[in-house]
């Protein structure tokens, strides 16, 4: 981490920063020297390309991010007009993210169509984070994009659960950086036709450490939305990461903003619509605490009627994905069931049996779905009976979820493993060659 002074800067970090000057002018902000006392650069100097190793190679008497300055950084203008851009490609929306229907008309707080929009323009950003936040217009400002949607979402939700004015004004701070601690990661292990290692998702997995140091250490945005920042992976059963704590422990703000953050990531895969939303509420429910389960389950409601515009998938490719959903089920509960009971350790038998019993509740979850409660050779012959757009579009929904899911069980029992003392290590990580 290159936060903490007297560390080297993070080379990801850095990659990153120089990849931002090619297209912004970034500037020091004061001289940058080692923790040697060695003048590495003067105050005013524009970052380019050739800095780089000079950068990577020295330890910092101070947090490199706090020493530059982005020119053209993102801006209330800019945040608006992504803001319309969601709203104009995905109306069915407006009623999650508090985006009223028609958006012209006065931008002002009191105009209650524009009230989400009113807290983005406003956020107080100090320099740390208007850097981090402008980075997050690479990958063709996908990144960006999809902490205005979350923000958006979590703000949706704030709102009808009619949280504290100040609780809003935090949650937008979290939602537009909760994944700047992504910038310090591999850009490699985020690409989701990546096959993460086990060592990988340990540096994914501690992304909200780095976001909430990052934000609380190194930046001044305050420390409720570097919480939020912390708990936005944790989960109401305490499932979630990196700390795996309970629902009640977290904030709300938290809480909010773990809830925006799985909906927009289901939302990126498909559209909103009934049958979508319930088996997403279905799939998240014991993730999610009963208040805001029944506020997103309200606002869900609302977008009934509103089809997403998501072209349906290839018959074939969802019958490919059915058929691997089912062997992947299948082949992790036979693996699971040969590691069950064959430690004498009591640490690695109650891992093994807590990662039983979370499997068991997806694959519970998979036999309660339509194509999961029929033999595959059915599901499979129906998919291609003409007029099965739906059960096409369902099968593919519910797949998407099943393998997320399992991918989160992973990710779980990843943290569950690091956590452990070193002598469970090998038996526990043996556990997870099953998943
Ligand atoms: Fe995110
Ligand atoms: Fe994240």
């Amino acid at each position: 981490m290159s936060q903490v002074a007297h560390a080297k800067p993070n080379a990801h970090f850095v990659d990153h920063l120089i990849e931002l000057s090619a297209e912004n002018s970034v500037l020091t902000t004061c001289d940058i020297y080692s923790d040697s006392g060695i003048k590495l650069l003067m105050r005013g100097v524009e970052i380019t390309p050739h800095l780089r190793e000079r950068l990577l190679q020295h330890r910092l008497t101070q947090p490199l991010e706090r020493c530059l300055e982005v020119s053209d950084a993102v801006n209330a203008e800019e945040l608006s007009k992504l803001v319309r851009q969601i709203a104009e490609e995905r109306p069915e929306l407006s009623a999650l993210c508090g985006l009223g229907a028609g958006l012209t008309g006065t931008e002002g707080r009191s105009d209650k169509r524009w009230w989400s929009l009113a807290y983005l323009r406003s956020v107080p950003l100090d320099s740390v984070s208007l850097l981090l936040l402008t980075m997050g217009r690479r990958n063709n400002g996908g990144p960006l994009r999809h902490a205005v949607l979350v923000t958006l979402i979590a703000l949706g939700l704030g709102r009808r659960l009619r949280v504290p004015e100040d609780t809003l004004c935090h949650l937008t701070t979290a939602g537009l950086l909760h994944d700047v601690g992504e910038l310090y990661i591999d850009p490699q292990t985020l690409d989701p036709n990546h096959h993460v290692t086990i060592r990988e998702w340990r540096g994914i997995v501690a992304h909200p450490v780095v976001g909430f140091k990052l934000l609380n250490e190194v930046g001044g945005v305050g420390a409720e939305p570097a919480r939020a920042v912390l708990e936005h992976h944790e989960r109401w059963d305490g499932s979630g990461y990196p700390r795996g704590v309970l629902g009640k422990d977290t904030s709300l703000a938290g809480h909010l903003l773990a809830t925006a953050e799985m909906i927009a990531g289901l939302l990126n895969k498909s559209g909103v619509d009934t049958r979508r939303a319930g088996i997403a509420l279905k799939a998240l429910s014991p993730g999610l605490s009963p208040e805001v389960l029944a506020a997103l389950g309200e606002s869900l409601s609302q977008t009934q009627g509103s089809h997403a515009h998501a072209t349906l998938p290839e018959v074939a490719v969802v019958a490919a994905a059915l058929e691997q959903t089912a062997r992947l089920l299948v082949q992790v509960d036979q693996a699971l069931t040969l590691h069950r009971g064959d430690s004498d350790n009591a640490l690695v038998q109650a891992f093994a049996h807590e990662i039983q019993e979370r499997f068991n509740l997806i694959k519970a979850a998979f036999l309660r779905t339509g194509p999961g409660s029929l033999p595959l050779a059915d599901v499979t012959a129906l998919l291609h009976e003409p007029d099965a757009e739906e059960l096409v579009q369902e099968t593919a929904d519910v797949c998407d979820e099943i393998r997320w899911r399992l991918r989160e069980l992973t990710r779980t029992a990843v943290m569950r493993v690091a956590h452990m003392p070193e002598y469970c290590q090998p038996e526990a990580s043996g556990l997870l060659t099953a998943l």
